[in-house]
């Protein structure tokens, strides 16, 4: 990782005596991939404002490539802002939308043409410069949009929701191309979602940010696998919990009682005897298996209500003899008729050991 491009150090933001971003310390380091991800109000727009300068904070500093930037405007910032609404010029053409903010810094018309034509390259739009912006498609307005703030060759690039306008197949499209941008451009690229699966297939690291406060940092396979609580177990991916006790610890092993069912599974956090807890398990981290075969490990019991079939993997919805639901995904091996089950099938159900997430069910 690079040095710290941008610091938000004890920072405190509020909006008519509500606490909107709560005392936040957080480091983003040059050439990253970082996104804010978190649900709609947490803070993740007034964050990118207080970088961009668009918004003060009451408390903490925000210091940008080395320098305290509580006070520095936003125009002498080196950081350009991609919004959601994309806030294009509707009646400019490309061109003289890319060009505007070059030209309010009256460099040379030769230079501007130039740098225009390069990042019109960039977001795949060459030759476009002349179009109108009301005659382009939402993606193309989204790419012009991505343009005009390259152009300017920021050190920072700020993206708020960039992609929310787009159907489904452009929104994967693009974020392909803003991943292969990133790489290119080799600046810090901080991007706002509250789409989790965006966030996790193109960030290098995310901050899961709710009310205010960050949950948890890291890279989206850290926290995908180790959630470091229930609101980012519960907000990222789809799962499975069951609310359970501990009956005993042995040092790094402790017995479990989860839906009356005895088993034993590492001790991660400390947990105590009696102590509530949830065990958190992917729908991908479920073994599934006939119930007329021998399930020996310790497993739950239930009965197949669906079954989605979804090219290279077989999804199920299970209903467990406690009558809770649970949802599973099985890929195909070399056996594929293995996981077809029938409507209503009995099997038991039991997961990859190791795999689970306990957490303190408070
Ligand atoms: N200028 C403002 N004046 C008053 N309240 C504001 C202002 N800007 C934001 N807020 C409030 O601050 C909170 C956080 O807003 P923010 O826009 O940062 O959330 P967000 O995480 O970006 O949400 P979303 O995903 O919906 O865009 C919200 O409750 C919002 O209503
Ligand atoms: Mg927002």
């Amino acid at each position: 990782m690079g040095k710290q491009i941008v610091s938000f150090k004890g920072v405190t933001k509020g909006f008519d005596n509500q606490t909107v971003v709560d005392n936040i310390s957080l480091d983003i380091y040059g050439g990253e991939f970082l996104t804010l991800l978190g649900p709609s109000g947490c803070g993740k727009t007034t964050m990118l404002r207080m970088i961009a300068g668009l918004e003060s904070c009451d408390e903490g500093q925000v210091i940008i490539n080395g320098v305290v930037s509580n006070d520095i405007p936003a125009a002498e910032r080196d950081v350009n802002t991609v919004f959601q609404s994309y806030a294009l010029f509707p009646h400019m053409t490309v061109l003289q939308n890319i060009a505007f903010g070059l030209s309010l810094k009256g460099r040379p018309e030769a230079e501007i043409l130039e740098k225009v034509e390069e990042a019109l390259a960039m977001v795949k739009l060459a030759g476009f410069g002349e179009r109108r912006i009301q005659r382009l498609s939402g993606g193309q307005q989204q790419r012009v949009a991505i343009a005009r703030a390259i152009v300017n060759e920021p050190l920072i690039l700020l993206l708020d929701e960039p992609l929310s306008a787009l159907d489904h197949k452009l929104r994967k499209e693009m974020r392909l191309e803003l991943r292969q941008l990133h790489r290119k451009l080799g600046i810090t690229f901080i991007f706002v979602t509250h789409d989790q699966e965006e966030a996790l297939t193109m960030s290098d690291r995310i901050v899961v940010m709710n009310n205010g406060k960050i949950e948890q940092t890291g890279e989206p396979k850290e926290i995908y696998e180790e959630p470091a609580n229930l609101f980012v177990a519960d907000f990222i991916g789809e799962s499975n919990f069951f609310d359970g006790r501990v009956t005993g610890t042995d040092g790094h092993w402790m017995d479990i009682l989860v839906e009356d069912v005895a088993m034993t599974v590492r001790n991660r956090r400390g947990f105590f005897v009696n102590q509530d807890i949830r065990v958190l398990l992917r729908p991908e981290d479920m073994v599934i298996q006939r119930a007329s075969d021998d399930c020996d490990q310790p497993h739950l019991k239930g009965r197949v209500e669906e079954l989605i079939y979804k090219g290279n993997t077989v999804d199920l919805v299970i209903r467990l003899n406690s009558g809770k639901r649970i949802a599973t995904t099985e890929f195909f091996n070399e056996d594929a008729e293995e996981i077809f089950y029938a409507q209503n099938e009995a099997v038991c159900i039991s997961w990859i050991q190791g795999w689970e997430v306990v957490l303190p069910n408070e």
